[in-house]
């Protein structure tokens, strides 16, 4: 089993944040191309895959919700008539911007199929929406969170917080607000931006930054979120599947324009990538033959090696409320590894940032808003594992 990823990079504006590769919409016809690309690539590639089971499908983007259900319905059958096939627990998530949908698409999406919706709110402050290049009004919001509840489907939020002059009590405003909607997942990300960006100017500090984070987390574990990953908290059995599978290491297939993949077999696995622009990733199939998803000819590809790998593994669990499993390494990369990552969690200068559990460790609260630091100690470079048995 695996997760198929999806990339539909259209987008009605560019939030001037926005690091994601993206295109500016521009008619349906470009859409109906774009999925011409996609089916190419998955025909180049799918007979090469011995098992064709899903766990998880998930359209993300751009806006994906700019995408008729038709075209959506069509690409479904497509990779069924391909020899994909997926069970009804299968989690098919669709990733939705407030001002591209109404009750109307929404309800066709369930209809064939979608059982997941991560709709991008950010704020419900008008001034600040605008001052980010969002579209959407907060009004639209609220009537999408309206008509989510009404059709009685599975829908995450996205928030983005620490915005320039946004306050405090603006946040917890947003928290509060998007809590009575009764969304089963939460994604609150921190405004993240190069240091010269333009929207750094009168961003909350540092401490203010931290402050909102904590509120965020008392806000939503009051109403029993549990924080099951860094900047993911989910009501009990509503973690996304789709993430939830790559930070575990299972193999995901990323197609379209920019799409990451990662398949665990051989050896320690294969990440690779699609080119970021329309152009050059038509310009690949075009020249690709029919066979392996990835090529090195075409693709950005990295095979791992046994120290990147338990780099990766290390960094995906530490990011988990299950944190590192001491267990799983030995099982995985050998007795030294493990011995060895066990004397990692030891080191002075971390201690402080981690928690033991039955079977290892986790971030603790200081670890989780200082993350960056603790992943720097478990980075794992050839030299320090060359000399050490499997
Ligand atoms: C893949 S994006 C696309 C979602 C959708 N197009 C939207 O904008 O609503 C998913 C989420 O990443 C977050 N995000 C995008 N850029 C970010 C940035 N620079 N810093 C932090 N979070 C960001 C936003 O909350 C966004 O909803
Ligand atoms: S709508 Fe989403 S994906 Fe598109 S530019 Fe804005 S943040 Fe990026």
């Amino acid at each position: 089993m695996f997760g198929l990823y999806v990339h539909y990079p259209y987008c009605l504006q560019r939030c001037s944040y926005c690091d994601f590769a993206t295109d500016l919409y521009k008619n349906e016809e470009k859409t109906k191309d774009y999925f011409s690309l996609l089916k190419r690539e998955v025909l180049l590639s799918s007979h090469t895959l011995k098992d064709k089971e899903l766990n998880s499908i998930y359209f993300g983007g751009g806006t994906p919700s700019l995408v008729p259900p038709d075209i959506m319905e069509d690409f479904f059958s497509f990779l069924l008539k391909q020899g994909f096939y997926w069970q009804k627990s299968c989690e098919i998530s669709l990733e939705i911007n407030p001002d591209t949908v109404d009750e109307e698409k929404l309800s066709e999406y369930i209809k064939i199929g979608f059982n997941r919706f991560s709709i991008g709110i950010q704020t419900f402050n008008d001034d600040l929406l605008k001052l980010v290049g969002r579209q959407h009004s907060a009004k639209q919001s609220r009537k999408n969170l309206e008509q989510l509840n009404k059709l009685d489907t599975n829908f995450s939020c996205d928030l983005l917080y620490s915005l320039p002059q946004q306050t405090f009590q603006q946040v917890l405003h947003d928290v509060g607000e998007l809590i009575s909607y009764q969304p089963k997942h939460f994604s609150p990300y921190i405004l993240t931006i190069p240091p010269r960006h333009k929207l750094n100017e009168k961003r909350p500090g540092e401490e203010e930054q931290v402050k909102m984070m904590e509120a965020i987390k008392q806000a939503l574990e009051n109403k029993a979120y549990e924080q099951y990953e860094i900047s993911n908290f989910a009501l009990k059995g509503f973690h996304s599947r789709h993430n939830f599978h790559a930070w575990r290491g299972h193999s995901y297939w990323g197609i379209g324009m920019s799409a990451h993949s990662f398949f665990a077999k051989p050896k320690w696995g294969v990440r690779f990538a699609n080119p970021n622009s329309i152009k050059s990733y038509a310009m690949i199939l075009d020249k690709k033959k029919p066979g392996l998803a990835y090529q090195k000819d075409h693709h950005f590809v990295e095979e791992l090696r046994r120290h990147e790998a338990l780099t990766d593994f290390c960094h995906t669990s530490l990011r988990l409320r299950r944190g590192i499993d001491f267990h799983e390494i030995d099982k995985k990369f050998g007795p030294d590894l493990a011995n060895l990552v066990i004397q990692r969690s030891k080191r002075k200068n971390i201690t402080s940032f981690l928690e033991t559990t039955p079977y290892g460790v986790r971030l603790n609260w200081h670890g989780i808003v200082f993350s960056n630091q603790v992943f720097e100690d478990f980075l794992f470079l050839e030299e320090d594992i060359c000399h050490l048995d499997m």
